[in-house]
């Protein structure tokens, strides 16, 4: 018998892309194979997001188009997962009859469940309003399937406790839960033996990792436990003072053998601890990369977003940063046009951004999100033109600084992990230095993705180095997946 395939379209941030790949992994598990046309899938999973973009116009487009492939092929099932379907139940039920199976940011896990529930009884809807089994809420690096061998994503926190007030992040991912600390490196050490030698932190808010954890556990005098949940440097701690956890589960996954490199996203900038800034200086593993998200320059505006800090306390903290971490690249998210925003709260935002320098600059125009404080907000909405214009001047300075800082690469020899052949050009392999920037090489020899080897930057432009190989450091450790053909 031939094997039902699937398709999974992601929309939005990493969390949502380890949800699809633990979504992947179920579907896996139940006997379905990836399809190798899309079009041509028995099951059609969107994943859907609703922090920024207009993803619901985008979501009920595809849905329409599925609606017609539902009619010629009646067998196509579709599930419906994700931010938008947390937020947007009865809309969505409302308008997409078709869809088989709606589950939310919580429930992930019961993709499958679901879709088996769907056969017997119709289409289901399924919402968690929050993460009721703790241990299921997690997307475990080691249920999914990955979609790179050497790299995985590990969920350490879920939710997220603070009120940007242009942000519905809290209202679809719920309270911030952290994972165990002990869970945290054993599932490390497994993806560590599993061939892995890169991995991403993920996290709303990575500082204030397990401070959930160890609220309730004050008390002086160890128990087995905490050595579990907090790990041996807080447990061994008397004083139970809030440790900043996350240093020592920088410190912690850094050591596991065979861990390279640990990424992690993304930090707040109120929550930045000098305990942080010396982990990732004193672990060899950690890269020299930061995303610390600004949103504004504007003091005002800060206020206004909610957000915890003046422009001058995020320089402050950039520069210990910069200070403390040789060599650190450094990304951010700025938002332009949040209400009430004038000129002069405007060029504050150029002006920190021209002092921060920034490697790298996500930029987003102000999306009114139904259900955040930011969206009632409308008396003070800020003209579309005027944004536009603020947008493409705010791009013209994100720009200048990462052109100069890539420039500055050249004539450097990065040590570059290979993630494949380049999308533009086959004759190059892409790769990525450890400050996370894409570095494109002509190596002469096929080397497979994983590959560690050192290269010499040759050119730049404000989003890519190119360079060529100068050798090979080491092959990947993983074992080479045998692809699995539909047929
Ligand atoms: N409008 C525009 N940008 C937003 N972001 C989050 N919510 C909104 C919104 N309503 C941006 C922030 C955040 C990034 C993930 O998305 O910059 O850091
Ligand atoms: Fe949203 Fe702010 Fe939480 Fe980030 S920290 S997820 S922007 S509420």
């Amino acid at each position: 018998m031939t094997a039902k395939t699937y398709a999974i379209r992601t929309f939005g941030c990493q969390m949502n892309e380890h949800d699809s790949e633990r979504i992947a992994g179920l579907l896996e598990a139940d006997g379905l194979v990836p399809a190798l046309d899309a079009d041509a899938a028995d099951v059609v999973v969107l994943n859907t997001c609703c922090i920024r973009e207009n993803a619901d116009n985008k979501l009920y487009g595809t849905l329409g188009h599925l609606k017609t492939a539902k009619e010629q092929r009646p067998g196509l099932e579709i599930i419906v997962s994700g931010c938008l379907a947390q937020n947007d139940r009865e809309e969505l039920q409302r308008r997409a009859g078709h869809v088989d199976v709606i589950l939310g940011t919580h429930n992930v896990h019961r993709a499958v469940e679901l879709l088996h529930e769907s056969r017997e009884t119709g289409p289901v809807l399924e919402i968690w309003d929050e993460a009721l089994e703790e241990a299921e809420s997690f997307p475990s690096a080691l249920a999914v399937r990955r979609e790179i061998d050497y790299s995985a994503w590990v969920s350490i926190q879920i939710g997220c406790d603070n009120t940007c007030t242009y942000c519905i992040v809290p209202a679809v991912r719920g309270r911030e839960l952290s994972r165990p600390f002990g869970e945290l490196v054993a599932e490390v050490q497994r993806l560590a033996a599993d061939g892995v030698h890169e991995i991403t932190l993920l996290g709303q808010n990575v500082n204030s990792y397990g401070r959930d954890l160890t609220l309730s556990r004050r008390e002086v005098g160890v128990v087995y436990d905490d050595v579990l949940i907090a790990g041996s440097l807080w447990a061994a701690d008397d004083s139970r003072r809030i440790r900043p956890l996350f240093a020592d589960l920088l410190t912690a996954v850094s050591a596991v053998e065979g861990i390279e490199r640990v990424r992690f996203t993304s930090p707040h900038p109120k929550d930045l601890r000098p305990e942080t800034i010396v982990a990732m200086a004193e672990n060899d593993a950690v890269c020299n990369h930061l995303h610390l998200p600004l949103q504004s320059g504007s003091d005002s505006i800060l206020t206004a977003m909610h957000r915890g800090y003046t422009a001058e306390r995020y320089l402050e903290k950039l520069a210990a940063a910069r200070a403390g971490i040789e060599d650190l690249a450094v990304s951010t998210d700025i938002i332009v046009g949040f209400p009430g925003e004038t000129e002069d709260d405007f060029e504050r935002t150029l002006a920190v951004a021209a002092e921060a320098e920034f490697d790298l600059a996500y930029t987003f125009i102000f999306s009114p999100r139904d259900g955040t404080v930011a969206a009632t907000y409308s008396d003070r909405f800020v003209d579309s033109e005027v944004v536009s214009a603020r947008f493409k001047r705010l791009h013209t300075v994100t720009e200048r600084s990462a052109l100069a800082k890539h420039r500055a690469r050249i004539g450097r020899i990065e040590e570059v992990v290979v993630e494949g052949v380049s999308r533009r050009n086959d004759q190059m392999l892409s790769s990525r230095t450890r400050q996370n920037k894409l570095l494109h090489f002509a190596s002469g020899t096929a080397l497979r993705p994983g590959t560690r080897a050192s290269v010499l930057v040759t050119d730049a432009g404000a989003h890519y180095l190119a360079g060529e190989l100068v050798e090979v450091l080491a092959a990947p450790r993983h074992r080479t997946r045998i692809p699995v053909s539909a047929g």
